[in-house]
């Protein structure tokens, strides 16, 4: 595997851009290739069979640009179909889940107890967090809960209008706030409506964390440890696809990469994998 190569990066929408801003801020000398399967989502409403499909394909979609290493920056994604895209690739490249470096973040802070925990759908009844946090915590409590409007309110750019904080504050009053040290953001499209739940939040002293930068920070050690990291200063432009363009992503991804990008369409769901 060549230093150089890219670094292939995916999620249903616009969430991964959150953890490929955070990747691009720690490594500005990588070039990244990053994948929104916008034809799919919401993945959390999806069967785990059909997330795990569909991460299959882009995965395969990323190793044949040369990504030397794929991060899945989808919780939902991570929590169901990591175990496949590891069997499937990882003698080919390194593979990197939203999931655990979250669940290294919170068992690190010694400060938090109680954690409450919010995800789509499919993060949430795949219970990942809640199990691998007791693996590695056992002391530790969780407070689970899906919000499965979030995400396609965010992908839709609808968090941008003032009745997203009701909906908002309506799941996070579903939580036992007074107990909680931490909130798990488990959604990579969750940063983006951060500073509206630290506002609700305001009266109680919960820390907020999020997947990005304990993914950045995960993906740079294994790149070192494997002795990939890119070596070549000049800057690369990122490539991005979707498998349907839409504005929103355009927008977002704009916002975080500049007005320059260029979107690709890629049909990669048809024929034989
Ligand atoms: N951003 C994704 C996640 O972290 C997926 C959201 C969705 O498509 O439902 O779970």
């Amino acid at each position: 595997m060549n230093q150089n190569a890219p670094i292939g990066i995916f999620d249903s929408g616009i969430g991964g851009l959150t953890v490929a801003n955070a990747i691009r801020l720690l490594m500005p000398q990588e070039k990244l290739i990053y994948f929104g399967d916008t034809a799919h989502l919401p993945y959390g409403d999806k069967s785990p069979d059909s997330i795990r499909y569909y991460a299959i394909r882009i995965s395969k979609f990323l190793l044949d640009r040369g990504c030397k290493a794929i991060v899945i920056a989808c919780n939902s994604a991570s929590a169901v179909a990591f175990k496949a895209l590891q069997d499937f690739f990882s003698d080919r490249t390194i593979v990197i889940n939203a999931v655990d470096p979250l669940v290294k973040a919170i068992v690190s802070d010694k400060d938090i107890h109680t954690v409450g925990i919010i995800g789509t759908k499919a993060t949430i009844q795949s219970g990942s967090y809640a199990r691998i946090l007791q693996q590695k915590a056992s002391g530790l409590l969780t407070h689970s809960l899906a919000t499965p409007l979030l995400a396609p309110m965010i992908e839709d750019q609808f968090h941008l209008r003032d009745v997203s904080t009701d909906i908002i504050a309506s799941y996070l009053n579903e939580l036992p706030l007074q107990e909680l040290d931490a909130l798990a953001l488990a959604c990579t499209h969750y940063p983006l409506i951060k500073d509206q739940i630290s506002d609700l939040l305001v009266s109680h002293k919960i820390r907020i964390l999020d997947s990005a930068s304990p993914v950045a920070t995960e993906l740079k050690t294994r790149l070192l440890e494997s002795g990939l990291l890119r070596v070549n200063d000049s800057e690369e432009d990122s490539e991005f696809y979707l498998s349907d363009k839409t504005e929103s992503f355009e927008k977002s991804a704009e916002m975080f990469f500049g007005s320059s990008i260029t979107i690709n369409e890629a049909d990669i769901f048809t024929g034989q994998i």
